[in-house]
Formats: structure tokens, sequence, C-alpha cells
């Protein structure tokens, strides 16, 4: 048989090793990760520069870092079939990234969203990085020529910013970079947080009970999911206004594989009690082989540092081509 010599489509995604990662991190983007390591070429990576843009404690963020290197191993990344690298160990995105930013405006930086949120957080530590985070989320994605990147309904502004850069650019030096496409699920892109479903769910979130961690032990998820805030109606049903319900069949969906419809059958005598504790239970069964892989990778800091070492090799050579390219389209003087 001749063999299949098509390219495959370049997939790159990151997330940041802010913490454990939470249900929303795992449902709206690592999940569908490791099903598109069979017809991609995958590239992942822990953006610990991205996460540098809010002050952080050397020593815990290192081991966070190390830890969600780990986790996304434990979800099912494979570092043989995929490149699963940490950002700072390849300076390709360092140096795209200035030249991006010669291509950006203020005035783009100043729509973000998340630039606005994160501003009124943390009003003391206003930094530059915390303004130019979608340059460098650009070059993330440019460096590797992603032609799809799977990510969360939140991270859509910031893929559209990248998306006009690489146009700007190519425009003006001629064609280099592909136009990246979002890939954001259907179902499960924003998961809200189970204290306030207008609410994404998010690991900074103050309140304890409004977060599900993916390493949550069964009697926490539990707890969590029995404490959620639904609506004074009792019927599990997926409608308008029960922002609370919703969220949750959307959670026991995606873990269950089952529709709204079935859940609603499933469900039609039963009253929320019983359904929380049955997403709850579905739930942390689910995440339960994630938590064993983990502890048994954080037990073998030898092999997760031959994965991200060998990850951040192979990204470099892919990267580095690519920064080459940049380098004398926009006129600086080769060396080599
Ligand atoms: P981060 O680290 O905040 O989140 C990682 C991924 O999780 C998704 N996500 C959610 N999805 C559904 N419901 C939620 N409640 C929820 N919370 C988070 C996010 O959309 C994201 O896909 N800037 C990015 C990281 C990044 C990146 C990149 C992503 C840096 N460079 C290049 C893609 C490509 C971020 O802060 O994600």
């Amino acid at each position: 048989m001749p063999e299949n010599t098509e390219k495959k489509k370049v997939i790159f995604s990151g997330i940041q090793p802010t913490g454990v990662f939470t249900l929303g991190n795992y449902i709206g983007a690592i999940r569908n990760w490791g099903p598109l390591q069979d017809e991609y070429d995958c590239i992942y990576s822990i953006v610990d520069m991205h996460a540098l843009t809010v002050k952080r404690d050397p020593v815990k963020f290192r081991q966070q870092t190390l830890e969600a290197y780990a986790l996304i191993l434990a979800c099912g990344i494979d570092p043989v079939k995929s490149i699963a690298f940490i950002q700072s160990h390849n300076p390709s995105h360092a140096q795209l990234n200035w030249i991006l930013a010669c291509a950006t405006q203020f005035g783009e930086l100043s729509r973000m969203t998340q630039f606005k949120d994160k501003s009124k957080k943390h009003p003391d530590d206003v930094n530059a990085g915390l303004f130019t985070y979608p340059v460098l989320m650009a070059a993330d994605i440019l460096t590797y020529n992603a032609d799809l990147v799977p990510i969360g309904a939140d991270q859509k502004q910031h893929l559209e910013l990248a998306r006009n850069i690489a146009v700007r650019f190519n425009q003006r030096f001629g064609d280099t970079f592909v136009i990246p496409e979002p890939y954001i699920p259907s179902f499960g892109a924003s998961v809200k947080s189970l204290q306030d479903p207008t609410k994404k769910m998010s690991k900074s979130d103050e309140n304890p009970n409004a977060c599900i961690y993916i390493l949550d032990d069964k009697d926490t998820i539990i707890r969590k999911f029995k404490r959620a805030v639904t609506d004074s109606d009792a019927e599990v049903r997926y409608a308008d206004g029960k922002d609370g319900i919703n969220n949750l069949m959307t959670i026991y969906s995606c873990v269950t594989g089952k529709d709204m419809h079935e859940i609603e059958s499933d469900f039609s005598c039963k009253g929320y009690g019983d359904f929380k504790l049955a997403v709850g239970e579905a739930v942390a069964d689910h995440l339960e082989p994630v938590r064993t892989r983990f502890a048994e990778l954080m037990n073998d800091k030898a092999y997760l540092k031959e994965c991200y070492t060998d990850g951040a090799q192979r990204a470099f050579k892919l990267s580095n081509k690519i920064v080459t390219k940049v380098y004398r389209k926009v006129g600086f003087v080769d060396y080599r």
C-alpha cells in the first residue's frame, strides 16, 4: 500500500501552571487534547511564562509547573505521540513575542476583556506583561504554524487577536504564518461556578465550594456538588433561566456521554438532591484514574524530566525554523 504522505494538521494548546486544574479546564480543554493525538501533530505546553503576569512565590511556582506537567500526562497526553513541554524551555516563544508585539496595536490590547478583568483583580500590579499577554499567546501558536487551537470559550478573543496579528504580518511581509482556527467544544466550552452559575468556574474563586479541582477526593467532590446553587424549581430539565441545573447537566453529560434527553428521563421522578449526588459520583469516578496516574508520575521525577526535556528539544526544532524565517522577513541581519 502506498504510504500516506499527506501532512497532518498541527494543533497547539497551552495551560497555565497556576495550581491544580479545575473541572472547567478539564472539560473545556484538556480532555479534548488526548483524542486529537492520532489525527493531528499535537504540541501541548505548560505556559509558565504566562503565569508570571501575576506575582508568584518562586519555590511554589516551580513545584506547580512540574505538577501541571504531570497532570497533562495523567489526563492522557502521550509525550511520545505529542510534543509536551514547558514554555520557558523553548526560547522561540519569547523571540517571536517581541516581533509580534511590534505588529500589535495598543488599542487592540486595551480591548481584551481578560486584561480588563485581571487588572481590576490585581490593581496593585497592572504590569506590562499582563497587558501584552495575548501577544505571547499569539507567539505560542504562530511559532509552530498551528492550524487548530483547542481552547475553552474564554480564550476565543485572544485567538481572534492572534489571527489578526498573523494576517497583518503576512500582508506586510508576505506569506509567513498559517491563520489558526479555534477548536472550541460545542459542549462544555464554559463550565460555570458551582456557587454562581452566571460566572465561569475559575481557580481563583475565593469560595472553595465554587470550583472542583481535578485532584479533589471523592468525598470533597460529592460535598461540593451537594452544595451547588440551583433554583427553586425541582425539575431536572435543561431550560432558559436554570443556569445552575444547566451547568450540572452539562458536566454530567460530559463525563457520562449521556445527552440531555436521557438525563431528563433518568431523573424525571427524582429531585435535585439525587441528581447532585449522581453528578458528584460520576465526576469523582471519571477523575479517579487521573488522580492515580498523577501520583505515580510525581513519584518518578526522572521520567518527567526526560519527557519535558525531550519535548522542549522537539518543540525548538520546529519553532526555530519559523523564527529564522521571520527574522529574515523582517530584515534582521543573518549571522549563521
Ligand atoms: P488557562 O490556563 O486559563 O486555561 C486553560 C484552558 O482551560 C480553558 N478553561 C475553561 N474551559 C471551560 N470552562 C471553564 N470554566 C474554563 N476555565 C478555563 C481555557 O479556555 C483554556 O483553553 N491564555 C491561556 C493559556 C495559553 C494558550 C496559549 C492556550 C497560553 N498560550 C496558546 C492556547 C494556545 C490560558 O490562560 O488558559
